[in-house]
């Protein structure tokens, strides 16, 4: 199946809570996409999820970097950026981490197409205005529709 859930974002640390609540169902080998232009929040989104899953370092933007390895949760956080690689992705090994049992983050996909798993969750994240973002979750697969659902319902008021 394939499910949908649209949140409406009104500040930075709502977008961190709903991400630290996705955490919470995140599972090992978990493939999350997050795209969306720049300054939309995806870094910010990731941060949340970090601090979800217990990490305290600061997640900064990869972009120089590419990827950024998180250790010390259970499971791992890798963060990658694909931003600079354009397309120029041949021989880096991401599909290592992204295949690996961690938790894989990825912000600008589209540049990694191919190494982006079957079954993931896809996030698009848009500025309505200068604080507040529509954040659309997509579920590609049964497990992601479980996390959807999971999600949908801890911010069921
Ligand atoms: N509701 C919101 N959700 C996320 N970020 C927000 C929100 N409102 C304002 N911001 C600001 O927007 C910026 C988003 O930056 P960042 O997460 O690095 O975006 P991206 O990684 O998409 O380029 C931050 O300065 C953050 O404080
Ligand atoms: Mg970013």
């Amino acid at each position: 199946m394939a499910l949908k859930y649209i949140f409406i974002s009104n500040s930075e640390e709502q977008t961190k809570k709903i991400a630290s609540q996705l955490a919470a169902y995140l599972f090992p080998g978990a493939v999350i996409t997050i795209n969306g232009p720049l300054g939309s929040g995806k870094t910010t989104f990731v941060s949340g999820v970090a601090r979800g899953l217990g990490i305290t370092e600061r997640v900064i933007s990869p972009t120089f970097n590419i990827l950024k390895c998180y250790f010390e949760s259970k499971p791992s956080m890798f963060h990658i950026d694909a931003y600079r690689l354009e397309n120029r992705m041949s021989e880096l090994g991401l599909e290592e981490f992204i295949e690996g049992e961690g938790v894989t983050l990825i912000e600008w996909p589209d540049y990694i197409i191919t190494l982006i798993p079957k079954n993931h969750m896809r996030i698009e994240m848009e500025t309505i205005h200068k604080n507040q973002r529509r954040l659309t979750f997509h579920s590609i697969g049964s497990k992601y529709d479980d996390l959807l659902i999971k999600l949908e319902a801890a911010n069921h008021v």
